[in-house]
């Protein structure tokens, strides 16, 4: 074992990489099926959607474009903001196109919110969200989001494209973290 195995750092896997997989092909099949015919574009969230595009734009059998933001709204820590900052503008125009938002994970929904609000000024044909994760919090969020993955509990969760501190997106399972970690 390495100093760095990340695996020393997890407290428990939440939702195994086997699951995610399957997950995402069921979304992908149900994407395909909801806009056929239509010119889709995919927009990532940089960086968390990372392996939920990767994945889910392979799963899909339908042409589609795919674009990316990068977003900061948490800082370094594990709660958000709702401060968000355009760091990646998209190289698309959208206007009169046909938009998926694709999102690692909804929390407060103060991220979302902010994007969605963003892109609807710019005149979209159609604007709709898929996000792999959604925490309880989001119930009350002020965004409807069509496509979710998994609902997670109220713990901060780590992999498959999640991050603390800009580690850990690279596990292929979500897990929480250890609290040693924390210190
Ligand atoms: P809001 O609260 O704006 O949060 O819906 C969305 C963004 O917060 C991050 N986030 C997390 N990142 N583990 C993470 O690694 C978590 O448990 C978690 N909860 C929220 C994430 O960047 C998301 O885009
Ligand atoms: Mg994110």
């Amino acid at each position: 074992m390495y100093a760095t195995d990340i695996s020393n750092d997890l407290e428990h896997v939440l939702i195994p990489a086997d699951k995610l997989a399957a997950r995402v092909e069921e979304l992908a099949a149900q994407i395909d099926a909801d806009h056929a015919g239509q010119d889709l574009l995919l927009v990532g969230v940089l960086n968390g959607a990372m392996m939920v595009m990767s994945d889910l734009s392979r799963a899909m059998k339908s042409l589609v474009t795919v674009d990316w933001m990068a977003i900061s709204s948490y800082g370094a820590g594990t709660q958000s903001s709702g401060v968000v900052r355009i760091l990646k503008d998209l190289s698309t125009d959208i206007h009169d196109r046909d938009v998926l938002i694709v999102e690692d994970i909804i929390d407060t929904g103060l991220t979302l919110s902010y994007l969605v609000q963003n892109l609807t000024s710019r005149g979209p044909r159609s604007l709709e969200i898929a996000a792999m994760f959604r925490k309880p919090e989001a119930v009350d969020a002020p965004v409807d989001v069509k496509y979710v993955g998994f609902d997670l509990p109220n713990e901060f969760v780590v992999g498959y494209g999640l991050d603390y501190n800009g580690l850990y997106r690279n596990l292929r399972d979500v897990a929480t973290l250890a609290t040693h970690v924390y210190r």
